[in-house]
């Protein structure tokens, strides 16, 4: 739905060097990680016969594709043909499409615009909590049979918390919510629900030195949030 933008497909150690197949938005794609530690990704299907390049290899930094044998090196241009004699040029089409990844924060990212198509690689832009020594990672994945714009839309709806989270975040709060004030820039919305309740969730946190504190959500379009409350910062970032 939103192709130009990265989305995390996991954690460092999800993707090895054998071939994974990994789907974003509805399309496949296929990853792996090289000799050197970079990884890649591309089309999930073999350009010759349309196989699934996720049951393929990896040898020399090359992909090979299981079904006839077709080579792509790490920008995913075709490199051999075995079918054909050796040192004949592939044919056209024969390339795979590539887009870029990256690492950041115990995470890998893709972005899911071909990358042939870009002049340069996009920025990448994180919460710096998420990168501090002053907070824990620890990365969950969950798969929820919903619309992408309802998951985002209801982690940013406040009034929801004391009815669906009454042991966790929505503990001991009032329902009324007062606002909220909310900000609006670039691709950030930030909600900050006023006054709180005394026994608010959202009350300050007192983050690490160096680290804003945080009472409030915020979402940076189209898929990363974080919600800052009195025991955690919860972030997310989604993909369907
Ligand atoms: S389908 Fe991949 S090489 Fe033929």
């Amino acid at each position: 739905m939103i192709k130009k933008a990265w989305y995390a497909v996991g954690p460092s150690d999800f993707i090895v060097q054998e071939p994974r197949k990994v789907t974003v938005h509805g399309m496949d794609y296929v990853m792996y990680r090289d000799e050197s530690g970079e990884v890649h990704a591309f089309d999930a299907y073999c350009p010759h016969r349309g196989c699934d390049l996720a049951l393929g290899t990896v040898e020399n930094e090359e992909m090979i594709c299981p079904f006839h044998g077709w080579r792509f090196n790490a920008e995913g241009n075709c490199t051999r043909v075995p079918a054909n004699r050796d040192g004949s040029k592939p044919p056209g089409g024969s390339d795979l499409i590539a887009y870029y990844t990256l690492e950041k924060a115990g995470l890998i990212w893709v972005y899911t615009y071909p990358q042939k198509h870009l002049n340069d690689k996009p920025e990448l832009s994180i919460f710096p909590e998420i990168e501090s020594e002053g907070w824990i990672f620890a990365p969950l994945q969950a798969t929820w049979n919903a619309h992408f714009t309802r998951t985002v839309e209801s982690v940013l709806d406040i009034s929801h918390l004391p009815f669906v989270h009454p042991d966790t975040s929505g503990t001991d709060i009032i329902p009324v919510v007062e606002g909220p004030e909310f900000s609006v820039s670039d691709n950030h919305i930030r909600i900050h629900p006023t006054p709180f309740a005394p026994a608010h969730p959202m009350e300050p946190i007192h983050p690490p030195i160096g680290i804003e504190e945080r009472t409030e959500m915020e979402l940076v379009f189209p898929n990363k949030w974080i919600i800052g409350t009195r025991w955690v910062m919860a972030l997310g970032c989604v993909h369907f």
